[in-house]
């Protein structure tokens, strides 16, 4: 028996190496907050947070791995490729059908612009939770600042425009289609994540971020009317 598990934690770490791999070759050029290194956060930030829940850790490494494998708002909007690269990937290395659905499942359904749409078919699971709460963390705090201008950079908004005001009740559509500077994104999003984690290690360490931003967001505008 012990050495069949032995066999199995043997066969799980090749599969997340090989899962390692590829998200690293197939990511290679992505934007800066959507690249390999955002992928490794997550991984991390997912661990850390399994370690006081009751989940499968294969499912959350493999999930964290492979959440942003094809992210829609680089493929023209397109949701379906994510789910279909992870599907062949994890196909051609032989693993379980029902761990392959649970990621793809996981993929469909993390993401803040798919939670604004109303009818959507929710799918949960305590492993997406925590993968959740890992990508959002992401989004907020120093990272999550960097992340944000770093995308607006690559989509060419202002930085902040006192005369745009942000829109804090978007439809996942108008989240999609949004040109606003990315200082609204902090409105339209990010100051919103630490009342949507899922975990209570999330929520702690979410809190601490937010703290962060609501600094850095005082000093902005300080700077801004030339106040500091
Ligand atoms: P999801 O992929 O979970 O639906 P988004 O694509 O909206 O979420 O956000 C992922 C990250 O991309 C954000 O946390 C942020 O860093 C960046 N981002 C997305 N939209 C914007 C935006 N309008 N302005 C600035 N950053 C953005
Ligand atoms: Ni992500």
């Amino acid at each position: 028996m012990q050495r069949f598990f032995l066999f199995c934690n043997m066969k799980n770490t090749l599969i997340i190496n090989k899962t390692v791999q590829f998200v690293k070759e197939t990511l290679q050029g992505a934007e800066g907050g959507h690249d390999w290194f955002h992928i490794e956060r997550v991984w991390k930030n997912a661990k850390l947070i399994a370690k006081n829940e009751n989940v499968d850790l294969f499912i959350i490494e493999l999930g964290a791995l492979l959440h942003d494998i094809a992210d829609a708002k680089f493929y023209d909007g397109d949701e379906s490729i994510g789910p279909k690269k992870a599907n062949a990937f994890l196909k051609s290395l032989s693993v379980n059908e029902d761990v392959i659905q649970h990621i793809i499942n996981i993929i469909n359904n993390i993401s803040y612009k798919n939670s604004l749409e109303l009818n959507a078919i929710k799918f949960h699971s305590k492993e997406l939770d925590v993968i959740q709460d890992a990508d959002r963390l992401d989004a907020i705090g120093a990272i999550g600042i960097a992340r944000a201008f770093n995308y607006g950079g690559f989509k060419n908004r202002e930085l902040y425009n006192p005369e745009i005001k942000p829109n804090i009740n978007l439809s996942k559509e108008s989240y999609k289609k949004s040109k606003a500077p990315t200082i609204n994104h902090f409105y339209e999003k990010l100051l919103l994540l630490k009342d949507l984690m899922n975990t209570k290690t999330g929520q702690k360490i979410a809190k601490e971020r937010h703290v962060f931003m609501e600094q850095y967001l005082e000093q902005f505008y300080s700077e801004w009317n030339g106040n500091k």
